[in-house]
Protein backbone atom coordinates (compact mmCIF):
# COMPACT_ATOMS: atom_id res chain seq x y z
CA UNK A 1 0.00 0.00 0.00
CA UNK A 2 1.43 3.62 -0.68
CA UNK A 3 1.08 7.08 1.71
CA UNK A 4 -0.19 9.69 -0.06
CA UNK A 5 2.06 11.97 2.22
CA UNK A 6 5.17 10.09 1.52
CA UNK A 7 7.78 12.40 -0.75
CA UNK A 8 9.35 9.33 -2.27
CA UNK A 9 6.28 8.19 -3.27
CA UNK A 10 5.09 11.38 -4.74
CA UNK A 11 8.40 11.84 -6.56
CA UNK A 12 7.66 8.73 -8.61
CA UNK A 13 4.21 6.92 -7.78
CA UNK A 14 4.13 5.18 -10.89
CA UNK A 15 6.63 1.70 -9.02
CA UNK A 16 3.82 1.66 -6.14
CA UNK A 17 1.16 1.48 -8.92
CA UNK A 18 2.80 -1.57 -10.71
CA UNK A 19 2.85 -3.34 -7.17
CA UNK A 20 -0.76 -2.72 -6.48
CA UNK A 21 -1.86 -3.76 -10.26
CA UNK A 22 -0.02 -7.28 -9.93
CA UNK A 23 -2.21 -7.87 -6.68
CA UNK A 24 -5.14 -7.90 -8.80
CA UNK A 25 -7.56 -5.36 -10.25
CA UNK A 26 -9.32 -3.71 -6.69
CA UNK A 27 -7.90 -3.92 -3.61
CA UNK A 28 -9.22 -2.49 0.01
CA UNK A 29 -6.48 0.56 0.89
CA UNK A 30 -7.00 1.21 4.65
CA UNK A 31 -5.03 4.38 4.24
CA UNK A 32 -7.69 6.14 1.90
CA UNK A 33 -10.43 4.44 3.49
CA UNK A 34 -12.27 3.02 0.09
CA UNK A 35 -11.14 0.13 -2.02
CA UNK A 36 -9.31 1.30 -4.76
CA UNK A 37 -9.36 0.01 -9.01
CA UNK A 38 -6.39 0.25 -10.49
CA UNK A 39 -6.08 -1.80 -13.55
CA UNK A 40 -7.42 0.25 -16.58
CA UNK A 41 -10.34 -2.05 -17.09
CA UNK A 42 -11.35 -2.01 -13.29
CA UNK A 43 -11.09 1.99 -13.61
CA UNK A 44 -12.90 2.49 -16.74
CA UNK A 45 -15.60 0.08 -14.98
CA UNK A 46 -15.78 2.45 -11.81
CA UNK A 47 -16.55 5.42 -14.08
CA UNK A 48 -19.12 4.15 -16.53
CA UNK A 49 -20.49 1.65 -14.18
CA UNK A 50 -23.95 3.27 -14.04
CA UNK A 51 -24.51 1.78 -10.39
CA UNK A 52 -21.84 3.75 -8.70
CA UNK A 53 -22.30 7.51 -9.09
CA UNK A 54 -20.75 10.82 -7.94
CA UNK A 55 -22.16 11.60 -4.73
CA UNK A 56 -21.92 14.71 -3.52
CA UNK A 57 -21.68 14.69 0.49
CA UNK A 58 -21.56 18.34 2.25
CA UNK A 59 -18.55 19.26 3.65
CA UNK A 60 -19.20 19.40 7.59
CA UNK A 61 -20.26 21.02 9.84
CA UNK A 62 -22.66 22.39 6.93
CA UNK A 63 -23.46 25.91 8.79
CA UNK A 64 -19.56 26.32 8.17
CA UNK A 65 -19.61 25.64 4.56
CA UNK A 66 -21.95 26.83 3.02
CA UNK A 67 -20.92 28.80 0.04
CA UNK A 68 -18.20 25.55 -0.57
CA UNK A 69 -21.02 23.55 -0.59
CA UNK A 70 -23.09 24.90 -2.41
CA UNK A 71 -20.93 25.58 -5.02
CA UNK A 72 -20.56 21.78 -5.24
CA UNK A 73 -24.16 20.44 -4.88
CA UNK A 74 -25.16 22.57 -7.96
CA UNK A 75 -22.43 21.31 -10.22
CA UNK A 76 -23.13 19.12 -12.78
CA UNK A 77 -19.67 17.29 -11.96
CA UNK A 78 -21.69 15.78 -8.11
CA UNK A 79 -25.28 15.46 -9.68
CA UNK A 80 -26.30 12.34 -11.44
CA UNK A 81 -29.30 10.69 -13.27
CA UNK A 82 -31.85 13.01 -14.88
CA UNK A 83 -30.90 15.79 -13.25
CA UNK A 84 -27.13 15.43 -14.46
CA UNK A 85 -28.54 14.71 -17.84
CA UNK A 86 -30.13 18.17 -17.75
CA UNK A 87 -27.33 20.49 -16.84
CA UNK A 88 -24.70 18.34 -18.67
CA UNK A 89 -27.17 19.08 -21.89
CA UNK A 90 -27.75 22.30 -21.21
CA UNK A 91 -23.83 23.34 -20.32
CA UNK A 92 -22.63 20.88 -23.30
CA UNK A 93 -24.71 23.01 -25.72
CA UNK A 94 -23.53 26.31 -24.67
CA UNK A 95 -19.82 24.96 -24.56
CA UNK A 96 -20.54 23.77 -28.18
CA UNK A 97 -21.61 26.75 -29.60
CA UNK A 98 -17.56 27.26 -30.79
CA UNK A 99 -16.21 28.51 -27.70
CA UNK A 100 -13.08 26.30 -28.17
CA UNK A 101 -12.85 27.46 -31.86
CA UNK A 102 -13.51 31.10 -30.82
CA UNK A 103 -10.89 31.29 -28.21
CA UNK A 104 -8.20 29.44 -30.33
CA UNK A 105 -6.48 32.25 -31.78
CA UNK A 106 -6.33 33.97 -28.18
CA UNK A 107 -5.27 31.20 -26.52
CA UNK A 108 -2.21 30.65 -28.83
CA UNK A 109 -0.97 34.38 -28.92
CA UNK A 110 -1.17 34.39 -25.35
CA UNK A 111 0.80 31.15 -24.93
CA UNK A 112 2.95 32.30 -27.50
CA UNK A 113 3.31 36.08 -25.19
CA UNK A 114 4.00 34.19 -22.02
CA UNK A 115 6.49 31.47 -23.34
CA UNK A 116 8.26 34.07 -25.69
CA UNK A 117 9.24 36.43 -22.69
CA UNK A 118 9.80 32.77 -20.33
CA UNK A 119 12.26 32.30 -23.17
CA UNK A 120 13.99 35.97 -22.96
CA UNK A 121 14.45 35.49 -19.11
CA UNK A 122 16.00 32.02 -19.61
CA UNK A 123 18.46 33.41 -22.24
CA UNK A 124 19.18 36.53 -20.38
CA UNK A 125 20.07 34.14 -17.25
CA UNK A 126 17.49 35.33 -15.22
CA UNK A 127 14.71 32.60 -13.51
CA UNK A 128 12.29 31.32 -15.66
CA UNK A 129 10.23 29.18 -14.01
CA UNK A 130 7.66 27.87 -16.55
CA UNK A 131 4.88 27.11 -13.88
CA UNK A 132 4.49 30.28 -12.33
CA UNK A 133 5.01 32.20 -15.60
CA UNK A 134 2.85 30.54 -18.26
CA UNK A 135 1.12 26.73 -16.92
CA UNK A 136 -0.32 28.69 -14.21
CA UNK A 137 -1.04 31.85 -15.55
CA UNK A 138 -2.52 30.49 -19.20
CA UNK A 139 -5.42 28.29 -17.98
CA UNK A 140 -7.25 30.90 -15.58
CA UNK A 141 -6.90 33.64 -18.64
CA UNK A 142 -8.40 31.52 -20.86
CA UNK A 143 -11.38 30.35 -18.14
CA UNK A 144 -11.69 34.34 -17.28
CA UNK A 145 -11.93 34.77 -21.51
CA UNK A 146 -14.27 32.27 -21.69
CA UNK A 147 -16.62 33.50 -18.63
CA UNK A 148 -15.69 37.31 -19.92
CA UNK A 149 -15.21 37.93 -15.89
CA UNK A 150 -14.45 41.14 -15.58
CA UNK A 151 -12.37 42.78 -13.04
CA UNK A 152 -10.82 42.87 -10.37
CA UNK A 153 -13.15 38.96 -10.28
CA UNK A 154 -10.51 38.23 -12.87
CA UNK A 155 -7.29 38.76 -10.90
CA UNK A 156 -8.89 37.22 -8.28
CA UNK A 157 -9.74 33.93 -10.11
CA UNK A 158 -6.90 31.90 -9.49
CA UNK A 159 -6.33 32.30 -5.51
CA UNK A 160 -9.96 31.65 -5.21
CA UNK A 161 -9.68 28.27 -7.54
CA UNK A 162 -5.88 27.36 -5.79
CA UNK A 163 -7.91 28.15 -2.10
CA UNK A 164 -10.89 26.27 -2.97
CA UNK A 165 -9.71 22.92 -4.53
CA UNK A 166 -7.52 22.35 -1.57
CA UNK A 167 -10.63 21.12 0.09
CA UNK A 168 -10.47 17.95 -2.36
CA UNK A 169 -7.42 16.49 -0.53
CA UNK A 170 -7.48 14.19 2.12
CA UNK A 171 -6.67 15.27 5.25
CA UNK A 172 -7.15 19.20 5.41
CA UNK A 173 -6.28 21.37 8.62
CA UNK A 174 -8.86 23.75 9.98
CA UNK A 175 -7.60 26.61 8.76
CA UNK A 176 -6.76 25.87 5.26
CA UNK A 177 -10.83 24.19 5.42
CA UNK A 178 -11.90 27.91 6.60
CA UNK A 179 -9.83 30.04 3.93
CA UNK A 180 -11.39 27.38 0.80
CA UNK A 181 -15.20 28.60 2.75
CA UNK A 182 -13.83 32.17 2.73
CA UNK A 183 -12.84 31.82 -1.30
CA UNK A 184 -15.77 29.74 -1.91
CA UNK A 185 -17.80 33.06 -0.65
CA UNK A 186 -16.07 35.55 -2.40
CA UNK A 187 -16.64 33.54 -5.64
CA UNK A 188 -20.54 32.68 -5.11
CA UNK A 189 -20.52 36.62 -4.66
CA UNK A 190 -19.01 37.24 -8.06
CA UNK A 191 -20.48 35.18 -10.08
CA UNK A 192 -24.18 36.03 -8.66
CA UNK A 193 -22.74 39.65 -10.37
CA UNK A 194 -21.68 38.40 -13.29
CA UNK A 195 -24.81 36.45 -14.00
CA UNK A 196 -27.26 39.67 -13.73
CA UNK A 197 -24.59 41.54 -15.72
CA UNK A 198 -25.30 38.87 -18.61
CA UNK A 199 -28.52 38.78 -18.03
CA UNK A 200 -29.31 42.46 -18.15
CA UNK A 201 -26.48 42.70 -21.13
CA UNK A 202 -25.68 39.50 -23.16
CA UNK A 203 -22.31 39.19 -24.79
CA UNK A 204 -20.77 36.07 -26.96
CA UNK A 205 -19.89 34.38 -23.59
CA UNK A 206 -20.62 31.10 -22.46
CA UNK A 207 -22.33 32.89 -19.23
CA UNK A 208 -24.43 34.47 -21.47
CA UNK A 209 -25.32 31.23 -23.18
CA UNK A 210 -25.71 29.84 -20.13
CA UNK A 211 -28.07 32.16 -18.56
CA UNK A 212 -30.25 32.34 -22.05
CA UNK A 213 -30.01 28.16 -21.91
CA UNK A 214 -32.08 28.60 -18.57
CA UNK A 215 -29.60 27.57 -15.89
CA UNK A 216 -30.83 28.85 -12.58
CA UNK A 217 -28.62 31.18 -10.76
CA UNK A 218 -27.31 28.52 -8.47
CA UNK A 219 -26.84 26.35 -11.37
CA UNK A 220 -24.94 28.99 -12.82
CA UNK A 221 -22.67 29.76 -10.09
CA UNK A 222 -22.09 26.09 -9.77
CA UNK A 223 -21.24 25.70 -13.43
CA UNK A 224 -19.11 28.34 -13.36
CA UNK A 225 -17.19 27.18 -10.32
CA UNK A 226 -16.66 24.07 -11.98
CA UNK A 227 -15.35 25.17 -14.96
CA UNK A 228 -12.96 27.50 -13.08
CA UNK A 229 -11.57 24.72 -10.96
CA UNK A 230 -11.98 21.72 -13.06
CA UNK A 231 -10.72 23.54 -16.40
CA UNK A 232 -7.71 25.03 -14.27
CA UNK A 233 -5.42 23.22 -11.70
CA UNK A 234 -5.83 20.34 -14.17
CA UNK A 235 -4.66 22.25 -16.64
CA UNK A 236 -1.48 23.79 -15.29
CA UNK A 237 -0.24 20.55 -14.01
CA UNK A 238 -0.91 18.94 -17.14
CA UNK A 239 1.14 21.59 -18.64
CA UNK A 240 3.72 21.09 -15.46
CA UNK A 241 4.04 17.23 -15.79
CA UNK A 242 4.45 17.16 -19.27
CA UNK A 243 6.95 19.72 -20.14
CA UNK A 244 9.09 17.84 -17.19
CA UNK A 245 8.33 13.69 -18.99
CA UNK A 246 10.08 16.06 -22.19
CA UNK A 247 12.89 17.53 -20.35
CA UNK A 248 13.53 14.09 -19.08
CA UNK A 249 13.16 12.92 -22.44
CA UNK A 250 14.59 14.74 -24.91
CA UNK A 251 15.08 12.68 -27.29
CA UNK A 252 11.43 12.52 -27.13
CA UNK A 253 11.50 16.62 -27.71
CA UNK A 254 13.91 16.63 -30.02
CA UNK A 255 11.58 14.05 -32.12
CA UNK A 256 8.48 16.47 -31.16
CA UNK A 257 10.39 19.72 -32.32
CA UNK A 258 11.30 18.45 -35.23
CA UNK A 259 8.09 16.98 -36.30
CA UNK A 260 5.00 19.53 -35.40
CA UNK A 261 2.45 17.01 -36.62
CA UNK A 262 3.44 14.72 -33.63
CA UNK A 263 1.63 17.57 -31.43
CA UNK A 264 -1.33 15.61 -31.08
CA UNK A 265 -0.02 12.50 -30.30
CA UNK A 266 2.15 14.31 -27.94
CA UNK A 267 -0.75 16.01 -26.30
CA UNK A 268 -2.32 12.57 -25.48
CA UNK A 269 0.98 10.99 -24.32
CA UNK A 270 1.78 13.66 -22.03
CA UNK A 271 -1.64 13.02 -20.17
CA UNK A 272 -1.54 9.59 -20.30
CA UNK A 273 2.26 9.39 -19.02
CA UNK A 274 1.65 11.27 -15.78
CA UNK A 275 -1.98 12.50 -15.20
CA UNK A 276 -2.45 15.36 -13.28
CA UNK A 277 -5.47 13.84 -11.72
CA UNK A 278 -5.17 10.62 -10.05
CA UNK A 279 -7.95 9.67 -8.62
CA UNK A 280 -11.74 9.72 -8.92
CA UNK A 281 -14.06 8.60 -6.21
CA UNK A 282 -18.11 7.76 -6.74
CA UNK A 283 -20.45 5.91 -4.29
CA UNK A 284 -22.68 3.06 -4.81
CA UNK A 285 -26.18 3.40 -5.70
CA UNK A 286 -27.11 -0.24 -5.45
CA UNK A 287 -25.22 -3.24 -4.12
CA UNK A 288 -22.68 -3.89 -7.08
CA UNK A 289 -19.50 -5.37 -7.66
CA UNK A 290 -15.92 -4.16 -9.77
CA UNK A 291 -14.32 -6.71 -10.96
CA UNK A 292 -15.01 -8.89 -8.15
CA UNK A 293 -14.81 -6.83 -5.39
CA UNK A 294 -18.29 -6.34 -3.48
CA UNK A 295 -19.17 -2.61 -3.09
CA UNK A 296 -21.94 -2.63 -0.87
CA UNK A 297 -25.02 0.46 -1.30
CA UNK A 298 -23.55 3.66 0.60
CA UNK A 299 -19.73 3.10 0.29
CA UNK A 300 -17.44 4.33 -2.35
CA UNK A 301 -14.86 3.04 -4.18
CA UNK A 302 -12.16 4.68 -5.99
CA UNK A 303 -10.36 4.69 -9.51
CA UNK A 304 -6.76 5.41 -9.52
CA UNK A 305 -6.11 6.85 -12.53
CA UNK A 306 -2.41 7.04 -12.78
CA UNK A 307 -2.05 3.21 -12.16
CA UNK A 308 -4.38 2.47 -15.16
CA UNK A 309 -1.93 4.92 -17.39
CA UNK A 310 0.69 2.22 -17.06
CA UNK A 311 -1.32 -0.54 -17.40
CA UNK A 312 0.44 -3.04 -19.75
CA UNK A 313 -2.99 -4.66 -20.56
CA UNK A 314 -4.06 -1.47 -22.11
CA UNK A 315 -0.39 0.24 -23.42
CA UNK A 316 2.33 -1.50 -25.19
CA UNK A 317 5.41 -0.28 -23.54
CA UNK A 318 3.48 1.56 -20.76
CA UNK A 319 6.61 3.07 -18.68
CA UNK A 320 8.34 4.15 -21.98
CA UNK A 321 7.11 8.50 -23.27
CA UNK A 322 6.41 7.65 -26.71
CA UNK A 323 4.99 11.53 -28.33
CA UNK A 324 4.14 9.14 -31.51
CA UNK A 325 2.35 6.83 -29.50
CA UNK A 326 -1.26 6.16 -31.59
CA UNK A 327 -2.83 3.41 -29.56
CA UNK A 328 -3.50 5.33 -26.26
CA UNK A 329 -6.65 4.96 -24.85
CA UNK A 330 -5.74 6.87 -21.58
CA UNK A 331 -8.53 7.47 -19.32
CA UNK A 332 -7.23 11.49 -18.70
CA UNK A 333 -10.37 13.09 -18.93
CA UNK A 334 -12.76 10.44 -17.69
CA UNK A 335 -15.25 8.47 -18.84
CA UNK A 336 -18.75 7.59 -19.32
CA UNK A 337 -21.14 10.02 -18.23
CA UNK A 338 -19.40 12.70 -17.06
CA UNK A 339 -16.72 12.33 -19.57
CA UNK A 340 -14.27 16.13 -19.31
CA UNK A 341 -16.97 18.55 -21.38
CA UNK A 342 -13.47 20.77 -21.60
CA UNK A 343 -11.29 18.25 -23.29
CA UNK A 344 -10.94 20.40 -26.44
CA UNK A 345 -10.24 23.37 -25.06
CA UNK A 346 -7.36 21.54 -22.32
CA UNK A 347 -5.80 19.73 -25.70
CA UNK A 348 -6.12 23.24 -27.20
CA UNK A 349 -4.16 25.57 -24.29
CA UNK A 350 -1.41 21.89 -23.83
CA UNK A 351 -0.80 22.02 -27.77
CA UNK A 352 -0.14 25.64 -27.77
CA UNK A 353 2.38 25.84 -24.89
CA UNK A 354 4.14 23.03 -26.72
CA UNK A 355 3.80 24.72 -30.07
CA UNK A 356 5.13 28.06 -28.42
CA UNK A 357 7.88 26.30 -26.63
CA UNK A 358 9.43 24.93 -29.90
CA UNK A 359 8.89 28.02 -31.26
CA UNK A 360 10.84 30.40 -28.52
CA UNK A 361 12.75 27.63 -26.38
CA UNK A 362 13.98 24.77 -28.54
CA UNK A 363 16.92 24.16 -26.82
CA UNK A 364 15.10 24.22 -23.14
CA UNK A 365 16.81 22.09 -20.31
CA UNK A 366 16.04 21.60 -16.87
CA UNK A 367 17.68 24.64 -14.96
CA UNK A 368 17.57 23.25 -11.80
CA UNK A 369 15.30 20.57 -9.97
CA UNK A 370 11.53 20.94 -9.99
CA UNK A 371 9.73 21.28 -6.65
CA UNK A 372 6.73 18.89 -6.10
CA UNK A 373 3.61 20.01 -4.63
CA UNK A 374 2.85 18.07 -1.60
CA UNK A 375 -1.03 17.01 -2.99
CA UNK A 376 -1.72 13.42 -4.56
CA UNK A 377 -5.33 13.65 -6.26
CA UNK A 378 -3.91 16.37 -7.82
CA UNK A 379 -0.66 15.73 -9.20
CA UNK A 380 2.01 18.67 -10.59
CA UNK A 381 4.50 20.92 -9.96
CA UNK A 382 5.51 24.06 -7.75
CA UNK A 383 8.28 25.32 -9.92
CA UNK A 384 9.52 24.20 -13.42
CA UNK A 385 12.72 26.20 -13.62
CA UNK A 386 13.94 25.93 -17.52
CA UNK A 387 17.30 27.26 -19.08
CA UNK A 388 18.00 28.23 -22.94
CA UNK A 389 19.75 25.36 -23.76
C1 LIG B 1 -5.72 18.70 -18.92
C2 LIG B 1 -6.77 19.25 -18.35
C3 LIG B 1 -7.98 18.52 -17.87
C4 LIG B 1 -8.08 17.24 -17.38
C5 LIG B 1 -6.95 16.21 -17.20
C6 LIG B 1 -9.48 17.02 -17.07
C7 LIG B 1 -9.99 15.83 -16.57
C8 LIG B 1 -11.31 15.61 -16.24
C9 LIG B 1 -11.83 14.37 -15.72
C10 LIG B 1 -11.00 13.12 -15.41
C11 LIG B 1 -13.18 14.51 -15.55
C12 LIG B 1 -14.16 13.44 -15.04
C13 LIG B 1 -14.27 13.40 -13.55
C14 LIG B 1 -15.07 12.21 -13.06
O1 LIG B 1 -15.42 11.32 -13.82
O2 LIG B 1 -15.35 12.14 -11.83
C15 LIG B 1 -13.50 15.86 -15.95
C16 LIG B 1 -14.77 16.38 -15.91
C17 LIG B 1 -15.05 17.67 -16.30
N1 LIG B 1 -14.16 18.61 -16.83
FE1 LIG B 1 -12.21 18.35 -17.20
N2 LIG B 1 -10.18 18.15 -17.36
C18 LIG B 1 -9.30 19.09 -17.86
C19 LIG B 1 -9.61 20.35 -18.29
C20 LIG B 1 -10.88 20.88 -18.32
C21 LIG B 1 -11.22 22.17 -18.83
C22 LIG B 1 -10.24 23.14 -19.52
C23 LIG B 1 -12.56 22.34 -18.62
C24 LIG B 1 -13.47 23.48 -18.94
C25 LIG B 1 -13.14 24.67 -19.21
C26 LIG B 1 -13.05 21.14 -17.98
C27 LIG B 1 -14.36 20.91 -17.64
C28 LIG B 1 -14.87 19.75 -17.11
C29 LIG B 1 -16.26 19.57 -16.72
C30 LIG B 1 -17.38 20.60 -16.86
C31 LIG B 1 -16.38 18.27 -16.22
C32 LIG B 1 -17.65 17.60 -15.64
C33 LIG B 1 -18.40 16.81 -16.67
C34 LIG B 1 -19.58 16.07 -16.06
O3 LIG B 1 -19.67 15.89 -14.84
O4 LIG B 1 -20.47 15.67 -16.83
N3 LIG B 1 -12.00 20.27 -17.82
N4 LIG B 1 -12.35 16.50 -16.39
Amino acid sequence: MFDPADPAFLANPYPAFAVLRALGPVHAHPGLGTPVAVSHAACSAVLRHRGLGRLWADAEPAAEFGAFNLLHRNSLLEREGESHHRLRGLVAGAFNRGHTARLEPAVRALADRLVADLAADARAGRPADLVGSVAAVLPVEVIAELLAVPEPARSALREWSNTIVRMYEPHLDAPRRAAAERASAEFVDALRGLADLRRRRPGDDLVSDLVAGGLDADELVGTAALLLMAGHEATVNAVGNGVLALLRHPAQWERLRADPALTPTAVEELLRFDPPLQLFERTALEDTDVAGHPVPAGTRIAALLGAAAHDPEAFDRPDEFDVGRTRNPHLGFGAGVHYCLGAPLARLEVAAVLDALRAHLPGMVLAAEPERLPTFVMRGLRTLPLGAG
